[in-house]
């Protein structure tokens, strides 16, 4: 029998309103069914909205560090417990164990910076312009946050999301990806643990359109965080602006690795092998493009494709493999097609660009690392996002153009150039459109104290991770205290000693 998971509501475990379910399976072999979640509806998310609605009038007055003591408490089981929940997470969702470690880990980071937060919070206080008068502006929480995540992060992004809204206030409606429901309701399941109140946080299972949409156009929540596709994100901000909800939207990349005549060769091959097939490519972060310098080009190309050839793909669970499954059927099909698409625009096919089969992948979504040369900058291939292991090589002729066919997208999420030239590496960091830059390393690796987040088509202006992601769950308010005893009109009455 399966094991059947439930919603989480106003503190309790429940089923979906209509009893309707939905499989869970891992990726690296569909016989292993994780479990049974709740298929939820519009209802269930009512029911969830009310519940968080009522919670943020008595959560809203809890002291911040107390409210970050609970945050605190989840991130130290989340340390316990690192090791159990990095093995069902590759279970779930399929990329190794060193990467979901990491996942955890960066879960943990969050927790930890966000719950010192709660002891700082700040805001400022400045002058006035008239004698005997004090003024400032606060941060108070927005309300009841709708936070809808994908499935590559599975515990990184929801903490990056939950764990600052709780901190400033704010309750919470959860809709996680259906491809990692049971590393969401782990999650949940801690904060409850850690002690959050009834009705603070909610979980509510299900697809995008009938859950995540409902939450996006319910007039009683107050905010969206979405991570996801650029087209989802789209919509998401259409349909939150009857409402007028503030949207935080991290979505698409094209991430791009320069490799400069100058650089360090063997550095950067690490980076864009970590860069272009960590996750087997499925971060929004990933590297998709590869930007090399001619006079390195042949050498770098050589070089690339003797350590690719060796890349041994499998299931997670071993530690020895280096690169997982992709997530599911449809995924490994639109990846499949990119690669005919890319064949037909004439990009040479260098390796992969195949399913695996035989033993093992004949129960699992696995596809080869797979790397193209000859691309042009323009091609759909180098345009559009794949989010999968597919590498576009690009050669040029100068570090001007390599910035220039970087820039060439419509994305701008992560960047990296591999240079030990110091004016041109200050040169890419002024030049470079993205939210993130790279010097020497891969396009992969933010840290959560740092502001996440990325320019063009990649994100509507907000930045996640460190400080800034505050500024998006608290609202400002202004406040000006007239200790005069008198009317004092700003603008208008002059001061005289
Ligand atoms: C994502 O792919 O959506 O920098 C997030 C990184 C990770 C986060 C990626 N820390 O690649």
């Amino acid at each position: 029998m399966a094991e059947v998971f439930k919603n989480y509501i106003n503190g309790k475990w429940v089923d979906a309103k209509s009893g309707k379910t939905f499989e869970n399976r891992n990726p690296a072999n569909w016989d292993d069914l994780i479990g049974v979640f709740p298929k939820s509806g519009p209802e269930d998310v009512e029911e969830a909205v009310k519940a968080a609605k009522k919670a943020f009038e008595s959560w809203r007055l809890v002291p911040p560090p107390k409210r970050a003591d609970i945050v605190k408490k989840a991130a130290d089981l989340l340390v316990q417990r690192k090791e159990e929940i990095a093995r069902e997470m590759t279970r779930e969702m399929g990329k190794i164990l060193l990467e979901t470690r990491g996942d955890v880990q960066e879960g943990i980071d969050t927790g930890y910076y966000a719950a010192g937060e709660g002891r700082r919070l700040f805001s400022y206080t400045t002058t006035s312009e008239l004698p005997n008068k004090f003024a400032m502006a606060i941060r108070l929480p927005v309300g009841v946050a709708g936070v809808i995540t994908p499935w590559n992060f599975p515990m990184a992004i929801p903490t990056w999301k939950i764990f600052p809204a709780l901190v400033a206030g704010n309750t919470v409606v959860f809709k996680p990806a259906s491809d990692t429901p049971k590393t969401a309701t782990t999650l949940v399941q801690i904060l409850e643990e850690a002690g959050v109140p009834e009705g603070v946080v909610n979980l509510v299972h299900g697809g995008g359109n009938e859950v995540g949409m409902a939450i996006v156009k319910h007039p009683d929540v107050n905010l969206i965080s979405f991570t996801g596709s650029t087209a989802v994100g789209k919509v998401i901000s259409r349909e939150a602006s009857d409402t007028l909800k503030r949207v935080s939207l991290e979505m698409g990349g094209k991430n791009a690795q320069i490799v400069l005549e100058d650089a360090n060769l063997e550095l950067a091959l690490d980076g864009v092998l970590w860069g272009a097939f960590g996750t087997s490519g499925q971060r929004c972060t990933a590297t998709s493009r590869l930007i090399l310098h001619e006079a390195i080009y042949d050498q770098f190309i050589e070089m690339l494709v003797e350590r690719v050839k060796k890349l041994k793909v499998g299931n997670g669970l071993d530690e020895s493999t280096e690169m997982g499954p992709i997530i599911n059927e449809a995924q490994l099909n639109k990846i499949h097609q990119y690669v005919e698409i890319g064949k037909q625009e004439g990009a040479k096919l260098l390796i992969g660009g195949h399913r695996l089969t035989g033993g093992e992948y004949d129960k699992g979504w696995f596809y080869a690392p797979t790397i193209f040369v000859d691309v042009h900058p323009k091609m759909r291939i180098a345009q559009e996002e794949i989010f999968g292991p597919v590498l576009c090589v690009i050669k040029v002729k100068s570090f001007e153009e390599a910035i220039e066919v970087l820039n060439d997208s419509s994305y701008g999420l992560s960047s990296s150039v591999y240079t030990r030239d110091v004016n041109k590496a200050f040169k890419a960091i002024r030049d470079i459109q993205a939210g993130i830059t790279y010097i020497n390393a891969p396009t992969i690796g933010a840290e959560t104290h740092l502001p996440f987040g990325g320019v063009k088509q990649t994100g509507n202006g907000h930045r996640e991770g460190g400080w800034t992601v505050f500024d998006f769950f608290t609202e400002i308010k202004t406040v000006y205290i007239d200790y005069s005893d008198r009317l004092q009109r700003a603008q208008i009455d002059t001061y005289k000693e």
